[in-house]
């Protein structure tokens, strides 16, 4: 049995979870801001049967899935026990509709708290099953991140004043389409459909190509430990759930790991190219495990 116990720990703790490295970007990009802070991966704390942790301000950083937060990130709201006067979450995305804090204040508000403030911030996307998905240019990734230094830079006085933003809208709420109420239907079954996966072991929708070389990379950078090598091709076992972080699909060196189609979602990860922030190497997300690459 392991307990976490937080107390000893920075005055600010920054706990992200990333796939490809965007959070991971902004979690450090945060931290050095901000005095006498940490960062903490959220996957790492997951083993532990529980989890007491204290500061002055804790924060969540973490990419945006299925419109929503990602599984393990709402795992880990609903096991901690939190005690901290401030509370903020940082989401990255691509770009759609987010509804993820409504989600995380409802989870905090269980426990009597509130989420303080929270943004969401625009990156690339690392889901290569989209037709049409490219990777983005070096001046545009330059580009980006001048965005994301200004917005954190407003989130660093935010944070340090600990000033309560918890009255503002906080749904994110961008019409993609003309028509509301399809959007809104569409939203529902996503964030549905995101939600019942845990129950059925996780999706199982990925293969490699003939080209797999058995490197093992995809088992190494599995945030949720379902890959295993069998001589040398990787298996995704059924009984354990997936992040669905697309580690796997964007760390392969051949792009021999691949999406399936599903109903209604055509996947072109074959034809397509591959995403990983360029500052975030394998390391860096492989060590989001053990919790020992800081
Ligand atoms: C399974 C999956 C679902 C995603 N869903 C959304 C989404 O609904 N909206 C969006 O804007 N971006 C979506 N994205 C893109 C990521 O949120 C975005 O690229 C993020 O910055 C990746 O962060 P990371 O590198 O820290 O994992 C999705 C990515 C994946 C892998």
């Amino acid at each position: 049995m392991t307990h976490f116990e937080g107390s000893l720990l920075m005055s600010t703790q920054i706990y992200y979870f990333s796939g490809t490295g965007n959070s991971i970007f902004v979690a450090k990009e945060l931290q050095k801001r901000i005095a006498d802070s940490e960062i903490i991966s959220i996957v790492s704390m997951l083993s532990n049967d529980s989890l007491n942790i204290k500061g002055d301000k804790i924060g969540f950083v973490f990419p945006v899935h299925a419109l929503t937060i990602p599984i393990v990130v709402k795992e880990f709201i609903k096991k901690a026990n939190f005690e901290a006067d401030y509370f903020f979450a940082i989401a990255t995305r691509e770009g759609t509709v987010f509804r993820g804090f409504v989600e995380i204040d409802h989870l905090l508000h269980k426990k009597g708290k509130r989420l303080n403030s929270r943004v969401v911030i625009s990156m690339f996307s690392n889901d290569a099953r989209q037709k049409n998905y490219r990777k983005p240019t070096e001046a545009e990734v330059l580009s980006m991140e001048k965005k994301v230094e200004e917005e954190l830079t407003i989130q660093t006085e935010i944070i340090e004043m600990k000033r309560d933003l918890s009255n503002m809208d906080i749904s994110y709420t961008i019409n993609c389409s003309s028509n509301p109420l399809a959007n809104f239907l569409l939203e529902k079954l996503v964030i549905y459909g995101m939600d019942i996966s845990k129950y059925v072991g996780g999706v199982n929708y990925y293969y490699t190509s003939d080209n797999c070389i058995g490197c093992g990379t995809c088992e190494n950078v599995c945030l949720s430990q379902k890959i295993k090598l069998v001589d040398k091709k990787p298996i995704w076992q059924k009984d354990v759930l997936c992040f669905m972080c697309y580690a796997c699909l964007n760390y392969c060196p051949v792009k021999a790991v691949q999406v399936k189609s599903i109903i209604g979602v055509v996947s072109y990860t074959e034809e397509n190219t591959r995403y990983s922030h360029p500052f975030a190497t394998i390391n860096d997300i492989a060590s989001q495990k053990s919790g020992k690459n800081k």
